[in-house]
């Protein structure tokens, strides 16, 4: 498999760098994090999104956090390591994988709880590593599976970025493109630019068009005349969180494809790994779905295009009900029309 070339996050000495995904793809620039403090701001002002590559960012900052209070008696150790977990827990509500990593990483430092503050740094600090490396691997193991799914030839229409910007690396919808142009195929992409913050024309694009895999840009509502016409084989998202039912909570605007997608009898394929999937709730109903600033849809950075006093919701995220989704793709295999029983014989 190809190395992995974009490096959404990495340690450098002893603090994290992340791609600041603002400003792609005009700019590209590190940004360096010396603590969980900053690293939870990172997460939330999008620095580093996508589910993934949240849930390592949120690693990560556990794990700056320990380093900073490596030198602290115990008692005020795990004080300030609660600290961290709580700002970390409270940068963004949607994507489970920031629970599922602070979750991994609290089990870590419990199951070495007589571990002096120095040792309990470099335990969490390895384990941060391991869940980044894991991710990578994952991915391609999605993308192996998920290839198998299209034909050659195969015009596939993305919303969002579920890229490697959006993971450790290889991306879990674009890694399944990726494995898939690796296997001989000739596969080209449509983007939806994915209003409001745009994900698909300034990091899905990019991405494509760095590795040269033919891409296509599209405004959000042209998908349904795209697939009217003919000019789409298969959709593939990402995932924020899906309910053990099977429903799938992705970047806003994902729903609407889902329903065109059935109305046009074209498969709606999403890519999950397992650390998506939160079996602690029945249905997508229970997805707390984050609203982000008015600003980011009565303008874009500083232009303002809105007339001024205009009311404004901005939902990041909406819910594809499971009967919509063709088949889940997981590092475990496939999982076609996703429901309660099928999604439990994952784990
Ligand atoms: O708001 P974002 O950019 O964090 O939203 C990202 C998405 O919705 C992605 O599709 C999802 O996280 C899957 S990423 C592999």
């Amino acid at each position: 498999m190809k190395k992995n070339t974009i490096e959404t996050l990495r340690w450098h000495n002893d603090h994290l760098e992340m791609i600041d995904q603002r400003i792609l793809p005009t700019d590209f620039q590190y940004l360096a994090y010396h603590s969980a403090e900053g690293v939870a701001e990172g997460i939330r002002s999008m620095v580093v999104r996508g589910a993934p590559a949240i849930g390592c960012a949120a690693a990560y900052g556990v794990a700056l956090a320990a380093l900073n209070l490596k030198e602290a008696n115990t008692e005020s150790f795990l004080a300030g390591m609660e600290k961290a977990f709580t700002v970390l827990s409270q940068s963004r509500p949607t994507a489970v994988n920031l629970f599922w990593a602070l979750k991994r990483m609290h089990q870590t430092m419990t199951a070495a709880a007589k571990s002096s503050p120095s040792q309990l740094a470099a335990i969490l600090l390895t384990e941060a590593h391991r869940i980044t490396r894991e991710d990578i691997v994952i991915n391609q193991t999605m993308g192996h599976y998920g290839a198998t799914l299209l034909p050659d030839g195969a015009r596939v229409l993305t919303h969002c970025n579920a890229g490697a910007l959006a993971t450790a690396g290889y991306g879990t919808a674009l890694g399944v493109i990726r494995a898939a142009v690796e296997s001989g195929k000739t596969i080209s992409v449509i983007a939806d630019e994915t209003r409001p913050f745009l994900q698909g024309a300034r990091l899905t694009a990019w991405e494509m068009v760095q590795e040269n895999i033919p891409i296509t840009l599209i405004a959000d509502n042209m998908s349904g005349h795209l697939m009217h016409c003919g000019d789409i084989d298969a959709i593939i998202v990402g995932t924020d969180r899906v309910a053990s039912n099977g429903d799938v909570a992705n970047k806003i605007g994902t729903y609407m494809v889902a329903v065109l997608a059935k109305r046009h009898n074209i498969p709606f394929y999403v890519a999950c790994p397992l650390s998506t999937i939160d079996r602690s709730i029945d249905t997508g109903n229970e997805i707390p779905i984050e609203e982000r600033p008015s600003e980011e849809v009565t303008g874009y950075q500083n232009y303002r295009w809105a007339a001024q006093g205009v009311k404004v919701r901005n939902p990041a995220f909406d819910v594809t009900p499971a009967d919509l989704v063709t088949a889940l793709i997981t590092e475990k295999g496939i999982v076609k029309h996703p429901n309660k029983e099928r999604i439990s014989m994952l784990f």
